[in-house]
């Protein structure tokens, strides 16, 4: 299975150790060997049609910058269009950051690839909350598979869950801590008194926030996700602007510690009901959704089951790779049957 990688920061130089440490599992759980044919970065790209060594990729990007700068594979200057366009591979990995002004340049990425007939697997939001119902009929149109799970939940596969084990059932509504760095903020805040400036610098060495992390203080990563779960879950056709948006910035000490009084945390919480919406809420210690750290928490309300919580680690590099290599072998079985 031949893949080009676009983009390698956190995300995708995580995957490259797991899929170099996981050669084996993968070759005798699921019958195939996974080939990364080319990396691209913002400098230019690696190539190799048989499949590139990933602990060189990585030792390039460390020592050099950029995987561009390999004296002998390297390809300075040569953008992700040009390599989706011209380099032979089955499914395109596109992990570059979430930019939500216009979904670029993922939104091009995918839309190149799907038109060549590639499969995509994406962890960007933008482009799915930008446009999933044409990029799911642009995928569907070009018999290519579309493949996102980790968009929500990181490494927690919440999506998988209503997709895989919800079969028959109904999801009636959706509520839940979807960003990792506000739940991470919010309870440094409440057990440490650590003021949110502070708290947000520690969510990004930890490598949890955004590249731009006022899309996480201010909702917008949890709106992403919210989009992205009601359209592929709930059958919903719903988009950002339907969203009602608003985020931490202004949640104060004060609002915390009046919360603690009353036996509660505040959380960002997103819920899908009637409409769609995004803001801080006091949780009472003991529900189901009033955890802490970078935790995610999705409970289900189901016609069937009644309510389902799931709960995972929603940030992090490693989590959010190992979701992209669940959607890998998705697409390895697919291709199989
Ligand atoms: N910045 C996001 C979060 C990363 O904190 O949840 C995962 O989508």
């Amino acid at each position: 299975m031949r893949l080009i990688m676009v983009g390698f920061g956190t995300i995708g130089q995580n995957l490259a150790r797991i899929l170099e440490s996981k050669k084996k599992q993968l070759l005798r759980e699921f019958g195939f060997h996974p080939r990364i044919v080319a990396v691209v970065d913002t400098a230019g790209a690696m190539i190799n049609p048989e499949g590139l060594d990933l602990n060189r990729a990585l030792a390039v990007k460390q020592t050099k910058g950029s995987v561009a700068k390999d004296p002998e594979l390297g390809r300075l200057g040569m953008d992700a269009q040009e390599v989706i366009e011209g380099v032979e591979a089955e499914t395109v990995l596109e992990l570059t950051p979430t930019r939500i002004v216009d979904g670029e340049p993922g939104l091009s990425h995918i839309k190149t690839a799907l038109r060549r007939r590639r499969h995509v697997i994406t962890t960007n939001k933008a482009p799915l909350a930008i446009a999933m119902p044409s990029l799911m009929e642009m995928a569907s149109y070009n018999k290519a598979l579309l493949k996102f799970s980790g968009t929500v939940g990181g490494g927690t596969p919440i999506l998988d869950f209503v997709r895989k084990c919800l079969n028959g059932n109904r999801i009636e509504s959706v509520r839940g801590i979807l960003n990792g760095t506000t739940n991470y903020i919010l309870t440094r805040m409440a057990e440490s008194d650590t003021p949110m400036d502070a708290a947000l610098k520690e969510a990004q060495v930890l490598g949890y926030a955004e590249a731009d992390p006022s899309y996480d203080i201010d909702g917008m990563d949890t709106a992403c996700k919210l989009v992205i779960l009601a359209n592929s879950t709930m059958g919903r056709e719903v988009s950002l602007k339907d969203v009602e948006i608003k985020g931490i910035r202004e949640v104060t000490r004060e609002d915390i510690e009046a919360a603690r009084k009353k036996g509660s945390r505040i959380k960002l919480i997103g819920t899908v009901d009637g409409g769609v919406s995004v803001r801080p809420e006091a949780v009472p210690l003991g529900h189901p959704l009033c955890i802490g750290g970078t935790l995610n928490a999705v409970s289900f309300r189901t016609e069937l089951t009644g309510e389902l919580t799931v709960v995972g680690k929603g940030a992090g590099g490693v989590e959010t790779a190992s979701a992209v290599l669940r959607d890998i072998v998705d697409v390895r079985r697919a291709l199989a049957q």
